[in-house]
């Protein structure tokens, strides 16, 4: 579909949905400044769509609007994650109406040119689906779990690594202090970057991720390993997304309507089948929404300033319903309807899996390190979530 429209631009639209991430402020700043440069006014939506829900004014985004935002955690603008607008009903002026056919009216009678949407896959989904009803969107892409499809990079990822990996940092000492194996859990719904990232960083011994479902007796087996040979404790970072083979994923409470149900339990449910299976104290915690939390990481910032220049240049070429997508160095763009079929999983074969393996961390499966050859087998493959050893 090309949706290239030639209208000149005199107002847009941004706003932020789904979950925070660190991040946000600094696309806001660079949209506005880079928006406003080109003599473009710009309007933030409160809350997802809300201010073309009747629920909230715009907020005017100008130069001293976004003084000094881009270090600030959250986003300026508000956000939610859930009601999804083509399965909402509002009442709108004393009628029901479908919330998705609101937003289209809003946005024509605010005479808006644009909206730049920052969000995950499901606000890149709405985007899609809103484009189909006239409303013109660029998408930038945003999550700490790094899933997103189509781009290399999340900005917020870098951000909660950071706090994760600071985090297992802390808990090395506390856990030698009283030969303890904690269980930490990190955020991961269906790809476990971030677990691999601080756990590899965090020199943590056993890293489980969602796309890596593990057997009990592995882990056990390999923290008896370490305390015979004389380490007194161990830590396991955890994906709260993680499964064991053949099993689902632990969730908490039932699922709302209009949202992705939540997650949990695994590192406490971890946690007791551990200390029962090997008799070596075990504690857990869960690291939560610590790590969408906080000022953003120098990288994500920039990367944020960059994802919010290049959503403004693609406006300004007519390159509605795309997303700009990074693929090192480049800032580009693909369309948004390519962006929702795609997710970005971690690799089992990737180097930092690898790179785990072979310095004898554990992933919950019975695969051994490729200590002279880094490419998988056939064999490889086939063994991936067995229980084989494929060395
Ligand atoms: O942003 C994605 C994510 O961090 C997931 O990893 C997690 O399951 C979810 O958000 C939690 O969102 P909330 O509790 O805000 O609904």
């Amino acid at each position: 579909m090309s949706t290239v429209h030639v209208r000149k631009i005199k107002r847009i639209a941004i706003n932020t949905g789904g979950g925070d991430a660190p991040g946000l402020n600094a696309v806001i700043r660079a949209v506005t400044l880079c928006a406003r440069r080109r003599g473009w006014e710009v309007v933030g939506l409160r809350n997802g769509y809300g201010s073309l829900l009747g629920m909230a004014p715009v907020m005017k985004l100008n130069h001293d609007a976004v003084l000094g935002i881009a270090a600030l955690g959250g986003t300026i603008l508000g956000t939610t994650n859930k009601g999804n607008p083509f399965e909402t009903h509002v009442t709108y002026k004393g009628r029901k109406r479908l919330a998705a056919d609101v937003i289209a009216e809003n946005f024509k009678k605010m005479q808006l040119d644009g909206l730049i949407a920052i969000g995950g896959d499901g606000s890149m989904r709405i985007s899609h689906q809103l484009m189909q009803r006239g409303i013109p969107i660029i998408g930038v892409p945003k999550t700490i779990d790094n899933d997103m499809g189509c781009t290399y990079r999340t900005f917020g990822f870098d951000t909660a690594v950071q706090t994760a990996t600071e985090a297992i940092d802390k808990l090395h000492s506390t856990a030698a202090a009283h030969e303890r194996i904690f269980v930490v859990e990190v955020m991961g719904r269906y790809a476990g970057w971030i677990a691999l990232h601080s756990g590899l960083s965090g020199s943590c011994n056993v890293i489980l991720i969602p796309e890596i479902p593990f057997t009990l007796d592995a882990i056990c087996r390999h923290l008896l390993d370490r305390k015979k040979r004389g380490r007194s404790h161990s830590i396991v970072c955890v994906a709260e997304g993680s499964h064991p083979q053949g099993q689902g994923m632990f969730y908490r409470g039932g699922k709302e309507k209009g949202r992705e149900q939540r997650l949990g339990g695994i590192a406490e449910w971890l946690a007791g089948e551990i200390q029962r299976n090997t008799q070596l104290e075990t504690r857990w915690l869960v690291l939560g929404h610590l790590q969408r939390g906080g000022s953003p990481s120098t990288y994500d910032r920039l990367l944020a300033l960059r994802y919010g220049a290049a959503a403004v240049r693609l406006a300004a070429e007519g390159l509605w319903g795309h997303m700009v997508s990074f693929q090192p160095p480049v800032m580009g763009h693909v369309l948004l309807e390519d962006v929702i079929r795609q997710s970005k999983c971690v690799s089992p074969y990737e180097d930092t899996v690898l790179t785990g393996r072979e310095m004898g961390m554990c992933f919950g499966d019975e695969i051994k390190p490729h200590v002279r050859n880094s490419h998988p087998t056939a064999k490889d493959k086939t063994a991936k979530t067995g229980n084989r050893s494929v060395v």
